[in-house]
């Protein structure tokens, strides 16, 4: 029986869920697997070097299929798109894909995770064409330690102009913060103080995504610590827990008595996979299930062979259907694991 057949209630788009019973809600969006910055983090300048074979561009997915395929997703129950990369600013002609997928009904939602560098050209035409919010990245204010964490010496003013043109444009704004212990630790609180009137800044505790990070657990900093370095007293004391925005949201609120906002992020300390509403497509049109699944479900093809709307439905509800990840509350278990990169699904 076709997964979306009508004689199968449980499946209607409102209702379909995975075997943890968790709903899709979320789809990020990856639309290059190319960066101009090589965050040691994420792709560390010595694999993701001069000679690595990037995706060519007849692979990757056209706007017309991103569209095809995010309204396929929309009919499932997805309210929020995310557009990722890489670096997502980096695909030409971005507006115009924020323009279509802005006139698909019943997205409540469209945000893009960026390292900030193009948005001094991009902001005001993604705004025009309908993004909502975007979420920059920046780990320090120290330019010779961003310079080092990005991996090729940028320094941290150029993504505070990004971040500065997206404000004027009028798009929402988040900043990013992954926390890595002895590496960009100390400058917390500075950095919180430098942008907490013009953005909500989330702290990331450092993951073992992909497979080239060398991630060990003496380099996390919990987010219990980040909590006390920004605090003047260094007990965490300035912040108060705040109520979550969504069910499954990753960050965990905080506000200081002035109502600033802080998000902590502690996907190895507090694991959030049992809300997880989270579906990734990488820019091949590959679905993952998990930001640290293995394999993933190739929907280009089918979609190359002129598969139809309900067919790519069927598909997607299949896996989804099928779903138990939970990587991060299983991460002492398991043992090591090939790993999609980052780069390929964008966080
Ligand atoms: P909002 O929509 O504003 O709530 O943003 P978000 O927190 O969902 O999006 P964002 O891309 O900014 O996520 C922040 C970071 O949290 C990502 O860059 C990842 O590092 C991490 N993250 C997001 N989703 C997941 C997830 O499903 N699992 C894990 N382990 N980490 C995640
Ligand atoms: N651990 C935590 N966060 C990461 N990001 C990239 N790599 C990692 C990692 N290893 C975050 C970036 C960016 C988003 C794409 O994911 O900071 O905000
Ligand atoms: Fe590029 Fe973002 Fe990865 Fe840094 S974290 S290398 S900016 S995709
Ligand atoms: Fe979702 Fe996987 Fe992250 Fe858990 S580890 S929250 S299942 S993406």
């Amino acid at each position: 029986m076709s997964p979306l057949s009508a004689s199968t209630p449980q499946l209607t788009p409102a209702l379909l869920t995975d075997q943890l019973g968790r709903p899709l809600r979320d789809l990020r969006i990856s639309v290059t697997d190319r960066c101009n910055l090589r965050c040691t983090y994420c792709m560390p300048a010595e694999v993701f070097g001069p000679d690595y074979a990037f995706l060519p561009r007849t692979e990757l997915l056209t706007f017309e299929e991103i569209e095809q395929l995010a309204e396929a997703f929309v009919t499932l129950g997805v309210q929020k798109l995310r557009l990722t990369g890489g670096e997502p600013l980096l695909r030409r002609d971005l507006p115009d894909l924020v323009a279509r997928l802005a006139r698909l009904g019943g997205v409540e939602d469209i945000a893009m995770t960026t390292n900030g560098l193009l948005l001094p050209r991009l902001a005001a035409p993604l705004k025009a064409a309908g993004l909502g919010r975007v979420t920059v990245s920046i780990d320090s204010l120290d330019p010779e330690i961003f310079g080092r964490m990005n991996g090729l010496g940028t320094h941290p003013d150029r993504v505070m102009d990004g971040i500065e043109a997206a404000l004027q444009a009028g798009l929402g704004v988040k900043v990013n913060t992954v926390v890595q212990r002895g590496v960009n630790d100390a400058g917390l609180r500075e950095l919180w103080l430098a942008l907490r009137d013009k953005a909500v800044l989330r702290f990331i505790e450092f993951m073992d995504v992909g497979n080239h990070n060398g991630w060990n657990m003496d380099a996390v900093v919990p987010s219990r610590e980040v909590l006390a370095r920004l605090s003047e007293d260094g007990l965490g004391s300035e912040f108060a827990p705040a109520q979550a925005n969504y069910r499954g949201e990753v960050a965990a609120r905080h506000q200081d008595a002035d109502g600033h906002e802080i998000g902590l992020i502690s996907s190895v300390t507090a694991p959030f996979c049992g809300d997880c509403s989270r579906a990734r497509l990488s820019a091949v049109g590959t679905l993952y299930t998990c930001l640290f699944a293995g394999t993933g479900t190739d929907l280009r093809a089918p979609l190359r062979a002129g598969a139809t709307d309900d067919e790519l439905r069927s598909q997607i509800a299949g896996v989804w259907q099928v779903r138990r990840d939970r990587y991060s509350e299983e991460r002492g278990e398991v043992t090591q694991r090939q790993k999609v990169e980052m780069s390929h699904i964008g966080g």
